[in-house]
């Protein structure tokens, strides 16, 4: 599928069909793809928690009542947070990753990168603003995952109808200076899923209305 019949065929799921699981290298192709999420600066200030089973089962309390059925039948539920505070170690492991992967071929080039990343993260923490900067990378993942599953037949929801301060609680975020930007489940759609695109079509305003060319 090219990107624009992705875009148009995707669709939320409202039905799993709880017998299907996503199996290990369909999650992991997935996953590849997510990691190549840009994000301001390559900081790349979000985790993905994969959850099955007991894991899964636990964070059940803290999703909404209307969300609950997909939640339970979905085969994996996903929680990304972002970063609440400045992490050195991630900042490291960034750079390391840029090191190796031969983005940074020399010492003063290591250096300047270093030093951006550190500006804008301060930047951020200044303004107080920095949660809602990492958050808004973690949205850039989360559009990624989504395509990401669709393209290799795997369905989802994003779930943004969750108590954050009972997702956070489960997952012990606070300590870890994270936080829940929202949780996506993924699996594979119920044969009579209400949501399908040929009872629900989907519908957005057109090019027109969305966008203004300005000269
Ligand atoms: C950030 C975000 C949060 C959402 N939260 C929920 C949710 O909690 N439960 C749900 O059933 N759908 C949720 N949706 C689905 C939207 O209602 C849906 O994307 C929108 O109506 C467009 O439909 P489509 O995704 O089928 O194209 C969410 C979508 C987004 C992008």
């Amino acid at each position: 599928m090219n990107f624009k019949e992705l875009m148009e065929t995707r669709y939320t799921t409202k039905h799993y069909d709880a017998t299907r699981k996503v199996d290990d290298q369909t999650l992991r192709a997935i996953l590849e793809a997510v990691r190549l999420t840009p994000t301001s600066v390559n900081s790349q200030p979000y985790h993905f928690y994969v959850l099955t089973g007991e894991a899964k089962q636990k964070l059940r309390d803290g999703i909404k009542d209307f969300n609950q059925k997909r939640y339970d039948a979905a085969s994996h539920a996903i929680v990304i947070s972002c970063k609440t505070k400045i992490d050195e170690e991630h900042l490291k492991a960034v750079l390391e990753a840029e090191i190796k992967d031969g983005r940074l071929p020399n010492e003063d080039l290591v250096a300047a990168q270093d030093k951006s990343r550190h500006f804008f993260s301060n930047l951020h923490i200044e303004n107080g603003d920095f949660e809602a900067w990492t958050c808004k990378q973690a949205y850039i993942a989360f559009a990624t995952l989504v395509y990401a599953a669709h393209d290799v037949g795997v369905d989802s929801t994003a779930l943004e109808g969750i108590d954050y301060d009972k997702v956070n609680e489960i997952m012990g975020f606070k300590d870890k200076g994270e936080a829940c930007a929202l949780v996506v489940s993924l699996g594979y759609r119920a044969q009579d899923d209400s949501n399908t695109l040929d009872k629900r079509p989907k519908s957005r305003l057109s090019v027109e209305q969305l966008v203004s060319f300005i000269d």
